[in-house]
C-alpha cells in the first residue's frame, strides 16, 4: 500500500471473520454472476462487509441510510469498484430517490437495513429477486406483516441471538455512551439519564450509563419488560415523572413519537434528547423546534441543535433525532468486533439464500441456528487460537 493506511484500513485489518470469509470465497465464488443491492449505513465496517461480498463474486450496488453515509467510506468503495448511489443526506425524499435508483439495477439479492428496499420492491416488483436479508429490529417490524406479499427467503440478522447480545446490547450501549460524551463533552456522573425502551439495545444503554456513574431510569411500555428493568436495579418511574427528572433522555424503542413537543412543558432546562433507534421518528425534532413556545433554534456545530423556550429553558436535540451513535464528528458507530460478527452472519445468510438453502417458508425469519453456531465458533477460534 503506497498511501498512509487510514481508519478504514484499520477496520479492514480488524474484521477477522470477514477477512477469513474473503479468503474462503475468493476460491469458491458463491455470488458469481449475481448482483447484490445493499441499503445499509455506509461507514468503515460496512466497507469491510461489501468488499467481502464483492470478493465472493458479487457485483455490488450500494446506497446508505438516512444521515449516516460517510464520504470517506463512499470514496473507498468507489475506488474498489463498488457502485455507490447517493451522497450523505438527512432528506427522506432524496434518500428515497437513491433507493429507487438502486432497485432499477434489479439486484438478485437485497441486503436491507430498516426494510426500505423490500417495501419499495413490493411497490414495483421485478422478476428474479431471490430474497435476501434484513439487518435490524425496525426492519423486521415493517416486513413481518408483509410476509405473504414478499413470499421469498428473507433472513433477519437482528433475530440471531448473536446480534442481540453482541451488537444490540453490548455494542449499542457502549457506542451511545461514547457518542454522547464525544458530541457533548458533558459529564455523565450523577446525571439523571432516562432510557426509553428496555429491549436488547435499551438494556445495554442503561447498563453503560450506569457504569459511567449516571443515575439511570427506564421508561418501558411493556410491564413484563419494565419488571425486568426494575429487577436489574433501574428506577422505573411513570413516564411524566421520568421526563421531569431527566438530564438526558435516550430513545431506543423502534417506535414513533416517543418524545414530542407535547412533552416540552415537562422538560428540565438543559435536557439533552438523543435517539438511538433506527428511524428519526422517535424524537419529533421538527415538531419540537416548530412548537409555539420555542422562540429560537440555535444550531451548534457537531449536529447539536437547541430549542430556546419563552420561559428561558433550553432543550438540546442531538442530530435532529437521527440515530446519534453514527452522527456528529468522527462517528464510529458500534465496535468493530460486534459488527464483524453481525456481518459474518449477513454474508453466510446471503450465501444460504443464493444457494437456495432457504425457501419462501423462510420469509422474515431468524438466522438458521447452524449459521449462528458456525459464526460463534469461528469468532472464538480466531480470538483464542
Ligand atoms: N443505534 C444502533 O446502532 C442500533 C443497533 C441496533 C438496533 N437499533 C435500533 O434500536 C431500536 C430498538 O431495538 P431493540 O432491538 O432494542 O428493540 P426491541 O424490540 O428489543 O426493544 C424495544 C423496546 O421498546 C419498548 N417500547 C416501544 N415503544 C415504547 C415507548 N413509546 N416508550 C417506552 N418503551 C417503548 C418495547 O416494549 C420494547 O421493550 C430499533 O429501532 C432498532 O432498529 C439501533
Amino acid at each position: 500500500m503506497s498511501r498512509t493506511p487510514n481508519r478504514i484500513d484499520w477496520v479492514l485489518d480488524h474484521c477477522r471473520l470477514l477477512r477469513s470469509l474473503s479468503h474462503e470465497y475468493r476460491r469458491s465464488q458463491p455470488f458469481g454472476g449475481l448482483t447484490i443491492g445493499t441499503g445499509i449505513h455506509l461507514e468503515a465496517k460496512t466497507v469491510a462487509l461489501l468488499l467481502t461480498l464483492q470478493s465472493a463474486g458479487a457485483r455490488i450496488v450500494a446506497t446508505g441510510n438516512l444521515n449516516t453515509t460517510q464520504p470517506d467510506a463512499v470514496d473507498f468503495l468507489r475506488e474498489a469498484g463498488v457502485t455507490v448511489i447517493g451522497e450523505p443526506t438527512k432528506d427522506a425524499e432524496t434518500h428515497s430517490a437513491y433507493q429507487d435508483r438502486l432497485l432499477a439495477a434489479r439486484p438478485d439479492l437485497i441486503l436491507d437495513n430498516g426494510g426500505d428496499l423490500f417495501v419499495k420492491y413490493l411497490e414495483n416488483p421485478y422478476p428474479g429477486l431471490l430474497g435476501g436479508t434484513e439487518e435490524t429490529t425496525s426492519g423486521r417490524m415493517r416486513l413481518a406483516p408483509l410476509r405473504r406479499q414478499l413470499n421469498m427467503p428473507i433472513l433477519v440478522i437482528n433475530d440471531s441471538p448473536i446480534k442481540q447480545f453482541a451488537e444490540n446490547e453490548h455494542a449499542v450501549g457502549q457506542s451511545t455512551l461514547e457518542s454522547l460524551m464525544r458530541l457533548t463533552n458533558k459529564v455523565t456522573n450523577g446525571e439523571q439519564v432516562t432510557v426509553f425502551g428496555y429491549g436488547a439495545c435499551g438494556r445495554g444503554v442503561a447498563a453503560n450509563f450506569r457504569g459511567a456513574n449516571a443515575r439511570v431510569s427506564v421508561v418501558e411500555v411493556d410491564p413484563v419488560t419494565r419488571l425486568r428493568a426494575h429487577l436489574d436495579g433501574f428506577a422505573t418511574p411513570q413516564r411524566d415523572v421520568a421526563l421531569r427528572q431527566a438530564d438526558v433522555i435516550i430513545t431506543v424503542t423502534g417506535g414513533r413519537d416517543v418524545v414530542t413537543a407535547a412533552d416540552l412543558p415537562l422538560l428540565r432546562d438543559g435536557v439533552i434528547l438523543a435517539n438511538a433507534g433506527h428511524f428519526p421518528v422517535e424524537i419529533d425534532a421538527e415538531g419540537i423546534f416548530g412548537a409555539e413556545d420555542v422562540v429560537e433554534v440555535r444550531d451548534y456545530a457537531d449536529d447539536i441543535a437547541t430549542a430556546l423556550l419563552s420561559d428561558g429553558r433550553r432543550v438540546h436535540v442531538i442530530a435532529r433525532g437521527h440515530m446519534f451513535n453514527l452522527a456528529g464528528p468522527r462517528p464510529l458507530g458500534n465496535s468493530i468486533e460486534s459488527m464483524d460478527l453481525g456481518f459474518a452472519l449477513q454474508v453466510r445468510c446471503l450465501e444460504a439464500v443464493a444457494q437456495g438453502r432457504v425457501d419462501a417458508e423462510g420469509c422474515v425469519v431468524p438466522v438458521p441456528s447452524e449459521i449462528d453456531a458456525s459464526v460463534a465458533q469461528d469468532y472464538l477460534d480466531r480470538r483464542y487460537a
